[in-house]
């Protein structure tokens, strides 16, 4: 343990080393000058992810550990002035928080400094640019078939994605960040999601879910994902959808059925056709009694895309919430995904799932929301400036 003192940390220029000293940055509101003990166990406390550039964080990093998505409902009579004084303030308290740095007025300090790759991630809904007299750049979602959304988990004018690696870290953000939008906007749902945490596999490898499989193996990466993420003004769009798991039917099940269902093994992740967790799965191939060895309806199966610019980057988070008292599970996926188009990415795959995909019998939507994820800002700019002004 090392102890890095207030003083120092104030006079010395020590937020400007941050990421590269195992310290974290104290910088207590008054009174005496506070230490923190800080484990000197590696960057995983101080890593901090860029706030300011072209692009939003949030989206094309390795996802940290911990999520809160938070979505809000902007208070009646919010003009576009009173928007641009509400994104200066949070994009102001997010490009502190994610470095390591209090907000102003941080009512509690010291739970600033350790920001573990925190990210805040802004994403505005149809009615924020209603609101600002914009077009929106999103529209609502088409109904499907297999939904059952919830109001309580649905919409949203404004959201907010924060991840960390350390879910103080999560709440804490969580907390100055409401408190600075309660002015006007009203808190409308939270969804608090988890992945594996750092450490506890070997970097590079694909997590799984609640339901035990591995997520996130056909996803895009390097360049791929400026293909389909991103567009040449660094703005994207976001679908989140609640997605429970109906788990205790999906535990009756037999391996093969599950992995029937999924089109990919369950213990290696490698598809039905193939050996090795990214083998491309092969629809053409027959298994021993001449039936595909991918089935027509597996979710790989009726999800894939092979067009680099329709794919969407999924960056899903599990949930878990409290049995009911029977003991029954409420667990599934916060379903994010990451696209240049809703209509043309997202949509068609979603389309193709509701038709027909065997996971349905395991999957429930309940919750759905779009937003658009502007741009990024320089210092001193603001987050949606260009989209609003
Ligand atoms: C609880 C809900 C869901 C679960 C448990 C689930 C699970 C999986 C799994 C295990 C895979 C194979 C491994 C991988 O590539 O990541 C996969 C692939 C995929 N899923 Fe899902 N998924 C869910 C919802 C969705 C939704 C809502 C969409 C989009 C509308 C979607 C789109 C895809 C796509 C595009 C792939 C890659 C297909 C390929 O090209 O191989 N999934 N999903």
């Amino acid at each position: 343990m090392t102890s890095v003192s207030r003083r120092r940390l104030l006079t010395g220029g020590a937020v400007a080393g941050l990421g590269a000293v195992a310290g974290a940055a104290v910088v207590a509101a008054g009174g005496q000058p506070a230490t923190i003990p800080v484990a000197q166990t590696g960057d995983l406390g101080t890593a901090t992810v860029a706030f300011h550039g072209p692009r939003q964080a949030g989206v094309a990093e390795e996802p940290p550990a911990h999520a809160a998505f938070v979505a809000f409902t902007l208070a009646a009579g919010t003009d576009r002035a009173a928007l641009s004084r509400m994104l200066r303030l949070l994009t102001d308290d997010a490009a502190r928080l994610t470095q390591g740095i209090p907000a102003l007025g941080d009512t509690d300090a010291t739970l600033a400094g350790l920001p573990a790759r925190l990210t805040v991630t802004f994403g505005f809904g149809p009615g924020l640019y209603a609101a600002a007299g914009r077009p929106s750049p999103v529209a609502a979602l088409p109904a499907f078939g297999i939904d059952r959304l919830e109001p309580r988990w649905s919409g949203g004018d404004l959201l907010l994605q924060i991840c960390a690696d350390d879910p103080l870290t999560v709440a804490h953000t969580q907390r100055m960040l409401v408190k600075d939008a309660r002015p006007f906007a009203a808190v409308r749902w939270v969804q608090q999601g988890f992945r594996r945490s750092p450490g506890v596999q070997a970097p590079g490898h694909t997590q799984r879910n609640v339901l035990g499989q591995l997520d996130g193996t056909a996803n895009p990466r390097g360049d791929l994902i400026d293909t389909a993420v991103w567009n040449p003004d660094g703005s994207t769009t976001l679908v989140v959808r609640r997605i429970r798991a109906e788990i205790e039917k999906w535990d009756i099940l037999s391996v093969a059925d599950k992995e029937n269902a999924t089109g990919r093994r369950l213990e290696s992740g490698a598809p039905l056709s193939g050996t090795a967790e990214h083998d491309e799965p092969d629809f053409t191939a027959l298994d021993a009694s001449g039936l595909p060895a991918m089935p027509d309806y597996a979710h790989v199966t009726r999800a894939h895309v092979t067009d680099p610019a329709l794919k969407i980057l999924r960056r899903p988070y599990n949930y878990d919430g409290a049995p009911d008292p029977a003991g029954h599970p409420d667990a599934g996926l916060i379903f994010a995904s990451y696209q240049r188009d809703i209509a043309r990415q997202f949509v068609p795959i979603q389309q193709r799932l509701a038709d027909k995909d065997l996971l349905n019998a395991w999957i429930t939507p309940i919750g759905s929301a779009v937003f658009a994820v502007p741009p990024g800002c320089a210092p001193g700019g603001w987050i949606g400036e260009q989209s609003l002004s």
